[in-house]
């Protein structure tokens, strides 16, 4: 229920806890609604500590507390418990009560197809039992379990086990947030690994009966983890065994809890037949992560949450270039920029704007977002391109000696830059207070063989930041002679000013700029460059795809704007790089990537033009048209020349190739009206030709039967039916997706409480940008409607999906008017969660 005033919580009030928790011992007696949790926790007051002691608790039915061996009666609260304690250390014995059949929130202990398993980050440990829910309160955990299923898991070590219970501890002193318990049917895919000082480990993968045959991938992908952050951070495993457990009902991606991390079976299992290639890569990464947490996070956590991109940045930008290393660098720093253009920019020009590290929320479960996350990642890649790659290592390195065992802030973490380079950054912080997305602007000049450039960054005033102070920017550049040389290899300006300028002396003719190669820092650029050439000419791999994807946009803005026809130099510009044999295909294939509709609706109302969904909707379809064309002679020489034989790997090589004939067959579907993509789906092998031949059918209205036969074939592997769901949504015609959606939602295997599944259905609706702003504005109401009947069950996933609206100020007033109203009739619902409540506070403003 809601809280009668929802409040604020903020950073500057931080204050440490009085009491050091010296160990928690749980016994937890399984049953699905009438789970018992006794815990046993000896506390010891800090010098100073005074008065009761508050611990955290929500929906937990107390049946007996005591302290030091006597009953006490504490004050409860909705939010937890207050008691008087003695001044000296004492031992804390409670009871508790937990319904986890009853949780749909999965947070806490629930119940997942008859799994138990727990969330607890943030805050979900309070729905467990009573404690000091906060992550600067680190303690050593013992935990038994109880219960007659076959496989019952906690964090740490095995302890022992018998019939009906099983021990658990863990020796390292971990926040609450880390805590996890799993107990079910599960069956474990078994591996090894012994780290550089010699300790074996025992590696497992936990999946329900079944899914056994998907697990090896992920397996592989947690080995090469280990190996590599021994070989690149010098970052050793630390248990004797470290468990990975595939959920189906999953709010997140994963978790990183001590020794037993918990994924959501989308970011776990896998097989050839059941997961594209991008599946593959995003599984490995999100293993990744998850282990490279153990250190950041885990060994190092944060004090508040208000440091939270303390590990995820640091952990994100820590995966990436683990993906970098196992695949292709200069495709990975695409894809990210890809990605962090869809989700972190729109947020960070929105009304949710937020710094990197908030300084207030009314619920933290809101600030998982891609600013702290991905913004938070480009951060630290900006720090590591300032500092340079080995006092990179050598901050990091004095990180991990001085604060292993900690709970950190931001603060600790640039300390160790400054004590490591002798650098100050109190200047560089600024971009972990001001949120909002630098504009850099060119200026350039050449006269006597000097060539002088001037940057000019800006960033518009927001609510968190009215007053903007200018960022350190690292400008990758370069300089190119006219024949496509390079007369000034990659240099990092440091543009600290708000207006700079740099020369180069001693050039023959005037050069040509190569701007923020590998995009140095996540800032949008007001640069008219000279594309084409760059596009021709560029030996930066991120600036060269760049500059094809800029000519794409610029010339389907003027198609949008005048009904012009395609630019016939990016046409010319682009073929030659599909066309060249020499270059990565997945390069190739990325290339032919176009902006998103949406980011080209963020373009217009840039530039003070309302989008027109449809519009842009047509003038992208009118380019892959023209580009088919154009590459008519082609198309069908390039696929054949990457169709990949051999057994299938999931590999950056084989995906490459993938992909690549997959956008020919894209191309090619406008031109056959699908026959070559029927071909292609009756005969692939495995899921990524056979989704890619069934979405070019359904954009070729061929779709019908093989939707049928893909449903047939699959209704019986719940990670592919979602993306049999969402295909259909996304492929829809704008005024059928809101309809397609809807149907969907009254299909029997339709299930809103599987986030997944939800995700499937109306996250595609809100990916498919001319249908979720179709003029009728029956998207917006669905999904009104879903979110209200979404969020008394599971608040964290419905607050999540409210961002589908945060961009609704683009657009013309009646649709502003119409999401205006689907917001005001969700506000209005009554109980409605903190987390949607302040979602939809924040987007309404
Ligand atoms: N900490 C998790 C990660 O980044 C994400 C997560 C947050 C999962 C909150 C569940 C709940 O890997
Ligand atoms: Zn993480």
């Amino acid at each position: 229920m809601r809280d009668a005033a929802p409040q604020t919580i903020y950073l500057k009030d931080y204050e440490p806890f009085g009491w050091e928790v010296e160990d928690v011992h749980l016994t937890f007696r399984l049953a699905p609604n009438t789970t018992r949790v006794i815990s046993r926790i000896r506390f010891a007051p800090k010098p100073g500590a005074r008065g009761p002691l508050f611990l955290h608790g929500e929906a937990l039915k107390l049946i007996s507390a005591r302290i030091d061996g006597s009953d006490v009666t504490p004050e409860v609260t909705p939010q937890g418990l207050t008691v008087a304690v003695p001044g000296a250390p004492f031992t804390w014995e409670a009871e508790v009560e937990i319904d986890p059949e009853g949780n749909t929130a999965l947070e806490g202990l629930y119940l997942s197809n008859g799994m138990y398993c727990t969330q607890c980050e943030a805050e979900g440990f309070r729905k467990i039992t009573y404690y000091p829910d906060r992550p600067d309160v680190m303690s050593v955990f013992t935990v038994r379990v109880e219960g007659n299923e076959l496989v019952k898991l906690s964090n740490g070590n095995p302890a022992g086990s018998g019939a009906g219970w099983a021990e658990w501890h863990d020796p390292w002193p971990k926040p609450a947030y880390l805590f996890a318990l799993v107990a079910g049917d599960l069956r474990a895919t078994t591996g090894q690994f012994t780290t550089a000082s010699g300790r074996d480990v025992e590696l497992n993968v936990w999946v329900r009966p079944g899914d056994e045959g998907k697990t090896a991938f992920a397996l592989e992908a947690l080995i090469k983890s280990m190996a590599w952050d021994e070989k690149v951070y010098g970052r050793e495993y630390d248990l004797d065994v470290f468990n990975i457990v595939a959920v189906d009902d999953f709010n997140m991606g994963a978790m990183e809890n001590k020794g037993l991390n918990i994924f959501n079976s989308s970011a776990v299992l896998a097989s050839p037949e059941t997961s594209t290639d991008a599946n593959f890569e995003r599984i490995e990464a999100i293993i990744a992560h998850e282990y490279f947490h153990n250190w950041t996070g885990n060994r190092i956590t944060c004090r508040d949450w208000f440091q939270l991109c303390l590990k995820e940045g640091l952990t994100v930008f820590r995966d990436a270039q683990f993906t970098s290393d196992m695949r292709s660098a200069p495709v990975k720093r695409i894809t990210d920029v890809i990605d962090l253009r869809a989700r972190q920019f729109p947020e960070d020009q929105g009304p949710l704007a937020h710094p990197v590290r908030p300084e207030s929320f009314q619920e933290i479960n809101n600030f998982y977002t891609a600013t702290v996350y991905e913004k938070g990642a480009e951060v630290i890649g900006m720090l590591k391109r300032l500092v340079g790659d080995q006092a990179y290592d050598k901050a990091v390195s004095l990180y991990f000696d001085r604060h292993d065992g900690q709970a950190c802030t931001i603060e600790d973490w640039l300390t160790v830059f400054e004590d490591a380079t002798g650098r100050d950054l109190s200047q560089f912080k600024r971009w972990y207070s001001q949120a909002g997305t630098p504009r850099v602007t060119v200026e350039e000049g050449f006269a006597d063989g000097t060539y002088t450039l001037t940057l000019v960054q800006s960033l518009a005033p927001s609510a968190t930041t009215p007053d903007p102070q200018p960022q350190v920017i690292p400008f990758a550049m370069g300089l190119l002679g006219r024949d496509g040389s390079e007369v000034v290899g990659t240099q990092v300006l440091e543009l600290t000013e708000a207006r700079q300028s740099f020369t180069f002396g001693g050039l023959a003719e005037q050069p040509v700029l190569s701007p923020l190669r590998g995009f140095s820092a996540p800032v949008i650029l007001d640069y008219a460059a000279d594309n084409a050439f760059l596009l021709a000419h560029d030996t930066d791999p991120f600036t060269r795809w760049e500059a094809a994807r800029t000519l794409a946009k610029s010339s389907l803005l003027t198609t949008i704007r005048h009904g012009a026809a395609p630019d016939q130099g990016y046409l010319e510009g682009i073929a030659a790089v599909v066309r060249d044999a020499a270059l990565d295909p997945a390069y190739r294939a990325l290339m032919l990537g176009l902006p998103s509709q949406s980011e080209l609706a963020a373009a217009l109302h840039h530039s003070g033009d309302i989008p027109d969904p449809q519009a842009i909707y047509d003038a992208v379809k009118a380019m892959g048209r023209t580009l088919a064309d154009h590459l008519s002679d082609d198309l069908r020489d390039i696929y054949t020349a990457h169709q990949v034989d051999g057994p299938y790997a999931p590999d950056a090589e084989q995906a490459g190739k993938r992909a690549l004939a997959n956008a020919m067959l894209s191309l090619l579907t406008k031109l056959d009206d699908g026959a070559q993509a029927q071909i292609q789906y009756d005969n692939a092998t495995n899921m990524t030709e056979q989704l890619a031949a069934l979405a070019c059918l359904i954009r070729a209205d061929k779709g019908e039967d093989a939707l049928a036969d893909f449903a047939a074939q699959w209704s019986g592997d719940r990670l592919v039916m979602d993306k049999w769901f969402s295909l259909q949504v996304l492929e829809a015609k704008p005024d059928n997706a809101a309809a397609t959606a809807e149907d969907l939602t009254e299909h029997p295997d339709f299930n809103y409480k599987n986030p997944n599944r939800f995700r499937s259905v109306l996250g595609a609706l809100a990916m498919h940008h001319a249908g979720f702003h179709h003029e009728s504005g029956y998207a917006y109401g669905l999904m009104a409607d879903w979110l209200i009947r979404l969020d008394p069950l599971n608040p964290q996933t419905t607050a999540r999906m409210c961002t589908v609206f945060q961009t609704w100020k683009r657009y013309d007033p009646v649709r502003q008017e119409m999401i205006a109203a689907a917001l005001d009739r969700i506000a209005a619902e009554p109980g409605l969660s903190r987390d949607t409540t302040e979602m939809i506070t924040r987007i309404r403003q």
